[in-house]
């Protein structure tokens, strides 16, 4: 059974404990852009490295790269994106606000509630455009008469000098690992199949951002292309399958809040024969958490074509050469972040009061342990605690200090941040070198040797 945390108790926490802020929020913010700070930066790597472990690392036909977020415009072109990567926009003639058609009943504008304003829907590309170089983009407006142009307009048809500067930020990570499929081959002669993992930056113009990190209009996408011979797409897309599976339970997110949707054709992008997205139950309903999906040779057939390099796989044992079809498992890494806050984020009572705490796997907790002396007015306290703290945090990296207020008011602020483990050092410390280690989830606490605590902790 789904739990009913509701998506403002997530930004609020978040807010509120320094993981994600809205984007330039000192200037009034950005709409669908998000900053990350202290704990937030901690839980994202720790998702990604999980990730390039389990992917890359921990296997041996997985190779990484790292491409160019600005790619030539020529890479979008045969990838399809220029002219397919849209979404239907719809206007209201009366109050002006813009939606995407498919997102809302047409019948009546959810801004003003007048009814019947909305046209046809056009197509709006999502792709965000800039320009190479020095070039300023001049719009050229046309009227009976002539033309006119306009220095640093932003929309109409562009002078040539600023088509052929066109440079996108990348919508997808996938094309910087097809661009490079061809280097990779010739420079590591992989056997097939094999894969290239990319993690990075993508940017949709989306219409309506929402839902927090959700749907933004700047992201981090985790993906990989794997390339497989023709007749063995099937079979390598369920051992994909059941490998996403590995993947959020790795991420703590229970299997019953986990769902696979068989993509019908109608709502498949372009390059896809087949797509299986992993949904996730999150407080703002059932929405897709990752993707899985066979793009055939689409992409490596569109640059052998517009390039005229050759993209074949020529098979070690002498056999036929072919170009490889692929299969794509894509992630998503702030919706895995809000997954993984939305499974985590438990309100119990402790002693009669309420409590909120993130139920974060160890693994990804943004703090690993926290140590405090009892008393922070003690010296002899504080150099025993600080010497506990220095030995910690060389092995474990990210442990907090944490001195502030009395032991229950820190219990309850490591609680709400995920850490699993609170250390105490107190007046007996100085006698019995223990301390005190006390469990997020049970709220039990024990007397720990000094030498013990490593092994305990891990
Ligand atoms: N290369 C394939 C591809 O990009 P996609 O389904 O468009 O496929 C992959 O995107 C994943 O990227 C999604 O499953 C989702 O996790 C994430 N994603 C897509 N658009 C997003 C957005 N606007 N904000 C946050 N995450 C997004």
């Amino acid at each position: 059974m789904a739990k009913t945390t509701s998506l403002e108790d997530i930004v609020s926490l978040c807010k509120r404990r320094g993981f994600i802020f809205p984007g330039s929020e000192v200037y009034g913010g950005l709409s669908g852009t998000w900053d990350y700070g202290p704990l937030g930066v901690e839980l994202k790597r720790n998702i990604m490295q999980l990730w390039w472990k389990m992917f890359v690392d921990d296997r041996e036909d997985m190779y990484g790269i790292d491409a160019a977020i600005l790619m030539n415009q020529k890479v979008w072109q045969a990838s399809g994106h220029v002219d397919t990567f849209t979404d239907p926009l719809v206007e209201c003639s009366n109050c002006h606000g813009r939606f995407r058609a498919d997102k809302i009943d047409i019948s009546k504008c959810p801004t003003c509630g007048k009814k019947n304003t909305f046209g046809e829907p056009r197509q709006f590309n999502m792709m965000f455009k800039t320009n190479i170089g020095p070039v300023e983009p001049k719009v050229i407006v046309s009227w009976t008469e002539g033309e006119q142009v306009i220095p640093g307009s932003i929309s109409g048809k562009y002078d040539d000098e600023a088509e052929t500067s066109r440079v996108y930020l990348r919508p997808e990570t996938a094309q910087g690992i097809f661009t490079n499929y061809k280097n990779v081959v010739d420079s590591f002669y992989p056997d097939l199949p094999f894969g290239l993992a990319q993690q990075g930056k993508a940017f949709r113009n989306e219409i309506s951002p929402r839902d927090f990190v959700f749907r933004s209009r700047e992201f981090e996408q985790m993906e990989i292309e794997y390339f497989v011979h023709p007749d063995n797409w099937e079979a390598e897309l369920e051992k994909w399958r059941l490998q996403t599976w590995e993947w959020t339970r790795a991420l703590g997110l229970p299997d019953d809040q986990v769902h696979e949707l068989d993509v019908p054709e109608s709502d498949r992008a372009h390059y896809s024969k087949k797509t299986i997205d992993f949904e996730f139950d999150f407080p703002i309903g059932r929405e897709e958490l990752s993707g899985l999906a066979y793009r055939t040779d689409f992409d490596l057939m569109n640059i052998q074509n517009n390039s005229g390099k050759n993209m074949e796989y020529r098979p070690k044992d002498g056999g036929k050469a072919f170009v490889p079809h692929v299969i794509e498992p894509t992630y998503g890494v702030e919706r895995a972040i809000m997954a993984v806050l939305s499974a985590a984020y438990t309100e119990d009572e402790v002693n009669g009061e309420k409590r909120t705490y993130l139920k974060l796997p160890a693994h990804l907790a943004p703090v690993k342990v926290a140590v405090s002396p009892l008393l922070k007015n003690k010296p002899e306290l504080v150099a025993k605690a600080r010497e506990v703290y220095a030995t910690l945090k060389k092995e474990f990296g990210s442990v907090m200090w944490d001195d502030n207020g009395n032991i229950g008011k820190r219990y309850r602020r490591q609680d709400e941040i995920g850490t699993p483990y609170c250390v105490t050092i107190d007046f007996d410390s100085l006698e019995d070198d223990s301390v005190t280690v006390r469990n997020r989830d049970t709220t039990d606490q024990e007397r720990v040797a000094i030498a013990e605590l490593s092994k305990k902790l891990k």
